[in-house]
């Protein structure tokens, strides 16, 4: 170990789930047994008070005023985005744009490399991307006369990377996939499409909203062109998400929302832009949730990711084994590669019914179609149940989690 390598706290689960005030309360007279967290993770007392921290003893707005409070929360908001640089390996605190989250960060580079494309250029995404990875997309093709075209997913939930290198042509102007389906967890291989996108000289946007939590990212060694992620999926506070551009691409694009912090001047017939990244931050950003998001970097940067990983893998591999037994059970989404996400169906049960009864007995899981309309039809199902797991899950509540579904199979059919 070198002197740099900060010391890593072990992976005591019963210890973090300490920190974690919301997973002490009861649901329904039973223990809550949070099995969401791909939808929203929870956050430990060490982000809640960074937050509370803020408007208790510091809050002023941000990069504008020369008192003392200005001054020091613009330094907080400031140190989060080297927490962001640093979390994601950027080289350089002027590659992080703060945004509400991956939705905006994805609307950002629509909106604004979308004043650089024209009628007939295409996008290429993928039938798993969740709908903050299409809808933008779809809006700006409807503008300007794009076409979309879309990589399949195999039977197993994984992209076609052959089908992929068929649809990528001249005409290419981008290619948008996500890192991590929230539905099945499924892992893209970012090399592959790397390696797919450069030879036809292709930027890449990888959707990270899902994969940040559970994958060690590092955005040189991805080689992408623009990362998103956001905070609340992290163990960080919702409304905040940071967007990435490698290299010059932050001074090429041009300027997404208006309004003040994003101006260097403005005349009644121009105005001139801030230097990077502020130009992309127009108004009073989420100043509290920005600093509650380096918090949440700071507090997962304590635990070594790889043992988060194979925590999660392991509670992955114990519920997976326990569904097996449950007739009429399908997985959707059995690649190898593959984060702790379950989705699943019933037959003759509908998801809605049986997340309310696993409620019954504290445990949460989601219901629906997980904000992918596409993958429900490629996958012939209109909605499915989905449990997902985190750091401060347990195995037993991976066993409590099948035990759940065996009765509300019982119940229901
Ligand atoms: N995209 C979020 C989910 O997967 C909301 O549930």
């Amino acid at each position: 170990m070198t002197a740099q390598t900060p010391v890593k706290l072990p992976l005591d689960i019963e210890a973090i789930r300490a920190e974690f005030p919301i997973l002490h309360r009861q649901v329904n007279d039973k223990p809550l047994v949070y099995l969401d967290s791909a939808a929203s993770a929870q956050k430990p007392e060490f982000v809640i008070e960074s937050v509370a921290g803020v408007y208790r003893a510091q809050y002023a707005n941000v990069h504008r005023g020369l008192h003392t409070l200005a001054n020091e929360t613009t330094e907080a908001f400031e140190a989060a985005r080297e927490d962001v640089r640093r979390f994601l390996n950027a080289p350089s605190t002027n590659q992080i744009v703060f945004t509400r989250g991956t939705t905006e960060a994805i609307n950002l580079l629509a909106a604004s490399f979308g004043q650089m494309l024209k009628t007939g250029d295409e996008i290429i995404l993928s039938e798993a991307e969740h709908h903050s990875n299409i809808v933008p997309w779809r809006l700006l093709a409807d503008r300007i006369g794009l076409e979309l075209k879309w990589v399949d997913v195999t039977d197993e939930g994984s992209i076609d990377y052959a089908h992929l290198a068929q649809l990528v042509g001249p005409k290419t102007a981008l290619i948008t996939i996500t890192h991590m389906s929230n539905v099945m967890g499924t892992v893209t291989d970012v090399s592959r499409v790397m390696e797919i996108a450069r030879a036809a000289d292709v930027p890449v946007m990888i959707d990270g909203s899902q994969s940040a939590v559970h994958l060690p990212v590092d955005v040189q060694a991805l080689d992408c062109d623009f990362f998103v992620f956001t905070g609340h999926k992290l163990y960080g506070p919702s409304g905040i998400g940071a967007f990435y551009a490698k290299g010059d691409w932050l001074d090429r694009l041009p300027p997404y929302h208006g309004g003040g912090e994003m101006i260097a001047d403005v005349y009644k017939d121009r105005v001139t832009f801030a230097d990077i990244p502020h130009k992309f931050e127009a108004g009073t950003p989420p100043i509290a949730d920005a600093i509650g998001l380096g918090a949440a970097i700071r507090w997962l940067e304590r635990y070594d990711r790889q043992a988060i990983l194979e925590h999660e893998r392991a509670l992955l591999d114990r519920a997976m084994t326990g569904l097996v037994d449950i007739d009429g059970l399908r997985i959707i989404g059995t690649a190898q590669d593959k984060g702790a996400i379950i989705s699943f169906t019933l037959e003759g049960a509908h998801a809605h019914d049986i997340a309310q009864i696993v409620d019954k007995y504290g445990i949460a899981i989601r219901a629906g179609h997980h904000c992918a309309q596409p993958l429900m039809q490629r996958m012939g199902v209109s909605s499915t149940g989905r449990a997902s797991f985190a750091v401060y899950n347990t195995v037993e509540e991976a066993d409590a989690f099948v035990e759940a579904l065996k009765k509300a199979r019982e119940f229901l059919i």
